[in-house]
């Protein structure tokens, strides 16, 4: 404000002036409007009484506490502690209901897959990718296509022991090198027999009574495989190794028996639970058993 004493006066209002001025604009010496004043003496009110509630003002040891002694922290820390009760109680759910009592209470399944997705990401996408896609020698766990099954109770079983995992009850079985038993014109012949199952190459008959002999006490007569032995149908479009010769060939002459860990070391029973609904869910879960 200006202390010139002959304060100028604007002609149209009347109003003093502050004596600012901007390329002929002047500045009016209005008093502040009376509802503005309110709210600002509300406002400094308010935040002194903020003060004094909450923590505000930096101290040397770190700041006031206010006289309720909230934090964000202790915020953070009870809302924690509910989820993790909520948990609890899920996990307790899970752990004392079957597998089919889980699937058919909706608010149990919900939480059964949210949190198998959640362990599954942690646990299974480095083999089995993040999607559940799969990849060669991983196998696919959207489709409908399963070598050990896939109703409940089957995945259920290979989660729990693994495959050839070294568990005394692991999914387990060994398909023979052929190797060192056919020549390698028998496993040419054999390999065009294959990829004559799913309509890839013309019939080969030398293969046929290769596989008659050799391959369908394991894969089957028509190839469509044995969940008994995990021995994948032969005879679909869906490859666990690769459908071109090479890699059957390969196949045939040293097999590479996959591994898959055992969980039930490694996870709590209602966590195997919940990534069994979880995959069971992913879109090719039977509803039941099936050869
Ligand atoms: C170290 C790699 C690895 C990890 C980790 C792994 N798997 Fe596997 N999984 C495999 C292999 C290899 C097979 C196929 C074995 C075979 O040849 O039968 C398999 C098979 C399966 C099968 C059987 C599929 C069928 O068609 O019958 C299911 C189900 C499965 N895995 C689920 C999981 C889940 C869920 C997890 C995480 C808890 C997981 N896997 C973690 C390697 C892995
Ligand atoms: C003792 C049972 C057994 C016998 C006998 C057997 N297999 Fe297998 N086969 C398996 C199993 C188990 C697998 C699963 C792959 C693995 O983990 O090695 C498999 C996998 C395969 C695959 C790979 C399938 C894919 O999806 O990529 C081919 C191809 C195959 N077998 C062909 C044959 C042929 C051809 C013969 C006969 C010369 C034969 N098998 C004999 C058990 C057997």
């Amino acid at each position: 404000m200006s202390n010139d004493p002959k304060k100028e006066r604007d002609e149209v209002t009347g109003v003093e002036t502050t004596g600012h001025e901007w390329d002929g604009l002047k500045e009016l010496n209005n008093p502040a409007p009376r509802w503005w004043l309110w709210v600002f003496f509300v406002t400094v009110i308010w935040s002194i009484g903020y003060w004094v509630v909450y923590p505000a003002w930096p101290t040397m040891s770190g700041h006031t506490e206010g006289v309720r002694g909230w934090s964000s922290y202790k915020k953070l820390a009870a809302e924690q502690q509910e989820i993790t009760a909520r948990r609890g109680v899920f996990a307790e759910k899970i752990q004392s209901h079957s597998l089919n009592e889980i699937e058919s209470d909706p608010e149990l399944y919900a939480f059964a897959v949210a949190g198998g997705r959640t362990y599954y990401k942690e646990n299974c996408a480095a083999c089995h990718g993040t999607g559940a896609q799969g990849g060669p020698g991983y196998p696919n766990l959207n489709d409908d296509d399963w070598i050990w099954g896939g109703d409940l109770e089957a995945i259920y079983a290979t989660l729990k022991h693994g495959v050839r995992s070294g568990h005394t009850q692991a999914r387990d079985s060994q398909m023979p090198a052929f190797g060192g038993m056919l020549t390698p014109a028998q496993i040419g012949a054999v390999t065009q027999h294959v990829q004559s199952l799913s309509g890839k190459a013309e019939p080969n008959e030398e293969g046929a009574t290769i596989f008659a002999q050799n391959c369908a006490s394991c894969h089957g007569e028509t190839g469509h495989g044995n969940r008994e032995l995990g021995a994948p149908n032969l005879a679909d479009a869906i490859w666990l190794y690769g459908v071109d010769a090479g890699r059957i060939a390969t196949q045939i002459r040293s097999p590479r028996h996959g591994v898959m860990p055992a969980w039930e070391d490694r996870l709590p029973d209602s966590v195997i639970k919940q990534l069994t609904i979880y995959v069971h869910a992913l879109g090719g879960g039977e509803a039941e058993p099936r050869e």
